[in-house]
């Protein structure tokens, strides 16, 4: 189960990941932002992660606008290791060797395809 979460700058990336997540039949658990109107990431953030650290969700991914928000709020909660990632080789890496739980994506900085 991944837990998913996004704020308003981060809606529409969040909507393609959620669509892929469908298509590939890997399983989710929604947590808003619901109508992409404008929410403070945090309250986004923080129920994410706490799906993360109290072991509901494998995994966590959050959208913001820059994925910064997101990562810092994130990180505040026990057990959690956000990275905001923009390239391939540091969103490898940062699981490999950071053991990252949740990543933390710019929907005004990447693609969505690249994101995807
Ligand atoms: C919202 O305008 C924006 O500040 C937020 O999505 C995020 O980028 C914060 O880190």
């Amino acid at each position: 189960m991944i837990a998913i979460g996004c704020d308003h700058g981060g809606y529409d990336l969040a909507k393609k990941i959620m669509e892929h997540l469908d298509e590939i039949g890997t399983e989710y658990k929604y947590f808003g932002t619901f109508d992409g109107k404008s929410v403070d990431y945090p309250d986004i953030a923080y129920p994410v992660a706490k799906s993360v650290a109290n072991g509901e969700s494998e995994r966590g991914i959050l959208v913001c606008g820059t994925g910064i928000g997101m990562s810092i709020a994130a990180n505040k909660v026990k057990g959690i290791r956000a990275a905001v990632c923009t390239d391939h080789f540091s969103t490898k890496f940062t699981r490999l060797h950071n053991d990252t739980n949740v990543l933390c994506l710019g929907g005004r900085v990447l693609g969505d395809a690249f994101a995807l």
